[in-house]
């Protein structure tokens, strides 16, 4: 594979580490590192850092530049990202997966174009199972998330259900529906039922629970898949990571894992 020219919108924490990665150990697949986020400070540290890394003037000049994308900013910006990079058969890989959860037809789109779009597993476990089942034919997908209270703190929901986060003393089940409904209610929390949604059922069937408690120190993530070929369950239990204590460790791991699978020509699992 020749060098790849990659771009990342979003040097937060995901998108910093994978800037690494890529400068690091991936140096070999990468010609250029085209940077983009709203916070200059956060740029301006990665070209510092990193010989190959420049920064670009807006997300669009990342798009129209960059041989494959990385987003990783948030999920109402990964809609409009995904759009622009299928409509410039750009390749993109999407960390913020509820953002497009309204528009699978970007998918179909990408396919038809041969552009790639990539969904990282991020902080669960059990999709790789979960695809291959599938073929088989499921009849029900189910995500138990286990959070702290504080981790689910400004999400749309519990201001128009009234729930005082900072009261709950006990365990407590704070949504329980589908997914559609659970990535609209915490846009920031639950990437994980969208990601699950489109590889599994969709989102209209699969189930969600959300249930937190000041005992709960960490993100814990049930999966429970029946179908024609048996039952998978999951349990991953995840260590915030150290930049952003919103997001898995799990999750930024997953992402590097992604990209690296772009780059090989050997891949390993479903
Ligand atoms: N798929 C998964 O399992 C999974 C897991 C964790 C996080 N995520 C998602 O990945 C995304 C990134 O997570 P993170 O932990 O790196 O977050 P972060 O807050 O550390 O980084 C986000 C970065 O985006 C920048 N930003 C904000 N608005 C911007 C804009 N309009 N244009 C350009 N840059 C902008 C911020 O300055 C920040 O540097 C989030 O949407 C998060 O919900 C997905």
């Amino acid at each position: 594979m020749s060098r790849k020219t990659l771009g990342i919108i979003g040097c937060g924490n995901i998108g910093s580490a994978l800037a690494r990665a890529a400068a690091g150990e991936m140096t070999a697949h990468i010609s250029a590192l085209i940077l983009w986020d709203i916070d200059p400070r956060k740029t301006a540290l990665l070209e510092k850092e990193l010989s190959v890394a420049r920064t670009a003037s807006d997300a669009e000049e990342v798009l129209a530049t960059a041989d494959l994308t990385i987003e990783a900013v948030s999920p109402s910006l990964a809609r409009e990202l995904v759009k622009t990079a299928v409509r410039k058969r750009k390749d993109i890989l999407v960390m913020s997966v509820g953002g497009i959860l309204d528009n699978m037809e970007l998918l179909q789109e990408a396919r038809q174009k041969g552009v790639k779009i990539i969904l990282p597993s991020g902080a669960v476990s059990g999709i790789d199972a979960l695809k291959a089942a599938r073929i088989g034919g499921l009849d029900s997908v189910t995500l138990t998330t286990r959070k702290p209270p504080g981790s689910v703190k400004g999400a749309p929901y519990l201001k128009e259900k009234g729930i005082d986060i900072g009261s709950v003393t006990e365990e407590t089940v704070i949504f329980e529906g589908n997914a559609a409904d659970a990535v609209k209610a915490f846009p920031r929390n639950i990437n994980v039922s969208a990601l699950l949604s489109i590889a599994g059922i969709g989102a209209q069937k699969t189930g969600v629970r959300i249930i937190v408690s000041p005992e709960y120190k960490t993100n814990i993530h049930e999966i429970e898949i029946k179908g024609m070929s048996g039952t998978i369950i999951t349990r991953t239990e995840n260590i915030p990571s150290p930049e952003n204590p919103k997001t898995s460790y799990l999750a930024v791991l997953s992402a590097i894992a992604a990209l690296r699978e772009y780059f090989d020509t050997v891949r390993v699992g479903t």
